[in-house]
């Protein structure tokens, strides 16, 4: 479990990511944050006039990490646009497991903050180690 710091500091940075979320179409603005190596990496939903091309802002924030060169995730801090906790759908669930099965969810709506290890979120998940011969 990240330390409270760690905590505080990844959920700034999921609502400064959230205010440029480009939610032109569903106006569903969302912020997250993971944390790699001690480094933050950031990300917002964007939309697209082909909804289906919709990303989240979990795996965007994910991707910028990698791009930069990490593959392995501690943490990661979502924050969403209602009063009820918006937890990572199904897709980021995955894409979220291949860097860090074990890592720490922050969920936070309003007051509230939510905390799981992924694979309490996504138990019984497909891998890396699935594909190993
Ligand atoms: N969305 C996220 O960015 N993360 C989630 O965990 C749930 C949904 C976005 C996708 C879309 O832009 C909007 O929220 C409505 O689904």
């Amino acid at each position: 479990m990240v330390d409270d710091e760690t905590r505080r500091q990844l959920i700034r940075a999921a609502q400064a990511a959230r205010a440029n979320a480009y939610a032109r179409y569903s106006g569903f603005r969302v912020g997250a944050a993971v944390l790699a190596a001690g480094e933050v990496y950031a990300g917002c939903n964007v939309e697209n006039a082909s909804y289906g091309l919709t990303i989240c802002a979990e795996r965007v924030a994910v991707f910028a990490a990698v791009a930069a060169g990490q593959t392995r995730i501690d943490a990661v801090a979502v924050i969403g646009d209602s009063e009820s906790l918006t937890a990572p759908c199904g897709a980021c669930r995955q894409v979220l497991h291949e860097f860090g099965p074990e890592m720490d969810v922050i969920v936070v709506a309003g007051g509230a903050v939510a905390a799981r290890r992924l694979d309490e979120l996504l138990p019984l998940a497909f891998g890396p180690e699935d594909l190993a011969a």
